[in-house]
């Protein structure tokens, strides 16, 4: 099955609105877009709406967190329902910087994916283990223990939604750091990853959308795609300067992933 890369640049709390603009200015000069990359960024949710508007046809958008419930007094927060009214195809779920600062469990995580997949965007769910983890040897587990409540959410995205299952692999210890992980790492754990979905239902692994993410750059994201289990990136600093996030983008297109059918 050939997988479709994503390429999906997270904003977290940067830019304003006239650097959006200018974005997408500087995208549609770059002419028009790769057609075998899925292109999506995560702008900061005031900025939802401006940049699904100016981005056109170069790049989806998502939000970068909804709020589990439907709607009501949850001030500051955003409905799921909200961030598609304002143009958003995507949703991420989880990353690690809602788990560490607002202190978001497994199955809040899960239950916010559902939302998202209820109000029919495609929920990037976001996993990842800290260092202390990684060192103490519990990589596997906090990665099971993560993916437990979202599996059944995976399981429908796939088919449901027109983005089907993402899962990104975000290493807490990678993220912000310029420290990447190494594609032998990052391929070891897309790989662990995809067979744990596989054993949730056959096929699903095979048909999920693995995302590394954590200091994806230029120099490092030809040889990370180049293993079988990674399908794209979700990157933070090197998405926020447009020709960064292009170099890429065109770095990355012509190399769908996957076993050719
Ligand atoms: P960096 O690319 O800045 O390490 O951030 C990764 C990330 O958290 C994307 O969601």
């Amino acid at each position: 099955m050939k997988r479709t890369p994503i390429v999906a640049g997270n904003w977290k709390m940067n830019l304003l609105g006239s650097d959006v603009v200018a974005y997408a200015e500087a995208l549609a000069a770059a002419g028009p877009p790769e057609t075998d990359v899925d292109i999506v960024l995560f702008p900061t949710p005031v900025y939802l709406a401006a940049a699904a508007r100016a981005m056109l046809e170069w790049a989806s958008v998502g939000a970068q967190d909804v709020h589990a419930e439907e709607k009501g007094a949850y001030t500051g927060d955003v409905a799921a329902a909200q961030a598609r009214d304002a143009g958003a195809a995507w949703a991420l779920a989880g990353h690690s910087e809602r788990r560490q600062y607002h202190g978001e469990s497994n199955v809040e995580v899960a239950r916010k994916a559902e939302r998202t997949l209820g109000v029919g965007l495609t929920p990037v769910v976001c996993v990842g283990e800290t260092l202390e983890q990684r060192q103490q040897g519990e990589t596997e587990a906090i990665l099971d223990a993560q993916l437990a409540p979202v599996l059944a959410v995976l399981d429908a995205a796939d088919g449901d939604t027109e983005g089907g299952a993402v899962l990104a692999y975000e290493p807490v210890w990678a993220i912000g750091t310029g420290l990447s992980a190494s594609p032998e790492i990052a391929a070891a754990v897309h790989s662990h990853l995809r067979r744990a979905l596989n054993d949730y239902r056959s096929g699903l692994g095979d048909a999920a959308r693995i995302l590394y993410g954590g200091s994806v750059n230029a120099d490092n994201c030809v040889d990370l795609l180049g293993r079988p289990d990674i399908d794209g990136f979700l990157i933070g600093g090197a998405s926020l300067d447009p020709a960064s996030f292009l170099r890429i983008i065109r770095l990355c297109a012509g190399s769908g992933s996957g076993p050719a059918p």
